[in-house]
């Protein structure tokens, strides 16, 4: 298993992204985070900057749709370029069409928890998946605390995973940081969202690769 580390745009200065997805061209995927003042309480950005981002940058986007109604959004920012979209499974009305639709179109379909939201009413939607994310802060806003009380989810997640032998990818997204990556990856997670971990940095760069290095010699070996 390979630790992946995403940077979070929402912590890089949106008038300058071109520049700050340059800064982490060493991460796996750039993690585009998509709010709508409804699903959750904040606005950042829509269909429009993903296609803009998607020339600008020869990384992967990873788009995590926190928004109401992903059924009829998640598609076209498919159709922008994101290599993976996530929706909430709490805003999408039908998440196995949803997700199966997502594979159609051609990228990797995922689908998140809050905090709140437990993992294993959704064990027989789990082979519908390539990554399931585990929000390990209320959605929303980038520099929050993590949530430790998130660890036992994680650990049950990868446990249903390996139980059914799937290769579905296990991120988790807020307050990760060189003092919380290590005991996220010990839980199970692989692959890993950071925010104000990343862009806070003086070297954006150089704090991927330390981030990486401290997942891969944290993680079990399974
Ligand atoms: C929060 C977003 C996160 C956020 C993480 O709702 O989904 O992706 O950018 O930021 P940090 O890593 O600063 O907690
Ligand atoms: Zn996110």
């Amino acid at each position: 298993m390979s630790m992946q580390i995403y940077p979070s745009i929402l912590s890089a200065d949106f008038a300058r992204l071109a520049d700050e997805a340059k800064a982490v061209e060493g991460a796996e995927c750039l993690h585009v985070d998509v709010m709508d003042n409804h699903f959750v309480p904040n606005l950042t950005l829509g269909v429009p900057v993903v296609e803009s981002l998607r020339r600008a940058t020869d990384t992967p986007l990873d788009c995590h749709l926190m928004i109401e109604d992903p059924d009829r959004w998640a598609p076209a920012f498919v159709e922008a370029g994101a290599s993976s979209v996530t929706f909430h499974v709490e805003a999408a009305a039908a998440p196995v069409r949803l997700a199966r639709e997502i594979r159609a179109k051609g990228a990797r379909a995922s689908m998140a928890l809050k905090p709140a939201t437990p993992v294993e009413p959704y064990e027989d939607l789990l082979p519908e998946l390539d990554m399931l994310l585990i929000m390990t802060v209320e959605p929303g806003f980038g520099g929050q605390s993590f949530l430790d009380i998130m660890l036992p989810k994680i650990r049950r997640a990868r446990a249903l995973i390996e139980r059914h032998g799937l290769q579905l990818w296990l991120q988790i997204d807020g307050g990760v940081s060189a003092d919380t990556i290590e005991r996220c990856a010990e839980a199970g997670a692989d692959v890993f969202v950071a925010g104000s971990a990343v862009y806070g940095a003086a070297d954006p760069a150089a704090a991927v690769r330390a981030l990486r290095e401290k997942a891969t010699a944290a993680a079990p070996s399974r």
